[in-house]
């Protein structure tokens, strides 16, 4: 089984990526499932019922969120309804939607469950360690898979070590660059961060001019997304079917021709 796992969606260009690269993707490695974190895509923060149901038609199974998931007041109108979606389960506001998503894929049940980071973040009420216990003991599974959305890459591997052999896939999200330490521990695939689906040219997708501006000037500045060619990136896991365990992982970046 093929599982195609894709880091922050960032506004429109995050989205063109998915909409073109998804499809191919999915054809070219005979995918069997399709992981996204979407809590960029709606001009860089936040997601709105529009983009989700667009995400979906793409191709994307499982949409999980992060700190800004509830940035767009749209969120509210869907969350609880939305079967593909999940939000950090010890995040701040608590109470909307759901944080675990189950889906059968070749006879198999696969949980995706969304916790966050405690180190460098905000609004986190609980333990990512002590909610995944919790998670496990809940939820009955073939397959484990976790979007871990955090800053730290420290945090992100004591997690997979932690709960290898327990957890089939760990993937971080939030940093939005990828990071090159794809490792497979107890059977269990990881990588700290899949990076991101946005402008090439930016600071995380955001516009050069006004993060530089902002970092030397101390001023207040908008929330302006970059333009221009974009990039695409995520991994591939592939899942042994009679073990459950995950045997490989491949970082998939797809980047503009740099000039
Ligand atoms: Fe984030
Ligand atoms: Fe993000």
């Amino acid at each position: 089984m093929k599982i195609l796992l894709i880091g922050d969606i960032v506004g429109a260009i995050g989205r063109e990526m998915i909409m073109k690269y998804v499809p191919i993707l999915k054809k070219e490695h005979a995918l069997d499932l399709v992981i996204a974190n979407g809590e960029n895509s709606a001009h860089g923060k936040g997601i709105t019922k529009k983009i989700y149901d667009k995400l979906l038609q793409a191709g994307v199974d499982v949409i999980t969120m992060g700190n800004h998931t509830f940035s767009k007041n749209d969120i509210y109108n869907f969350i609880d309804e939305a079967q593909s979606l999940i939000r950090p389960v010890n995040m701040e506001p608590t109470g909307y939607g759901k944080s675990t998503c189950i889906v059968h894929v070749k006879g198999k049940k696969i949980a995706v469950s969304n916790v966050c980071g405690e180190v460098f973040m905000y609004n986190v009420i609980d333990s990512p360690f002590l909610c995944m216990e919790e998670i496990l003991e809940n939820t009955q599974a073939d397959i484990h898979i976790v979007d871990f959305h955090g800053e730290a890459t420290s945090e992100k591997i004591a997690f997979t070590y932690r709960f290898a052999g327990e957890v089939q896939v760990v993937v971080g999200t939030h940093t939005h660059v990828q990071t090159a330490d794809e490792r497979i521990v107890k059977g269990t695939a990881a990588i700290s961060d899949l990076g991101m689906c946005g402008a090439y040219e930016s600071v995380l997708g955001r516009d050069v001019n006004e993060i530089v501006t902002r970092f030397t000037t101390n001023e207040k500045t908008k929330y302006t997304l970059a333009t221009g060619p974009g990039i695409f990136c995520g991994a591939i896991v592939t899942i042994d079917e009679q073990t459950n365990q995950a045997t490989h992982i491949e970082r998939i970046q797809i980047r503009p021709k740099e000039v």
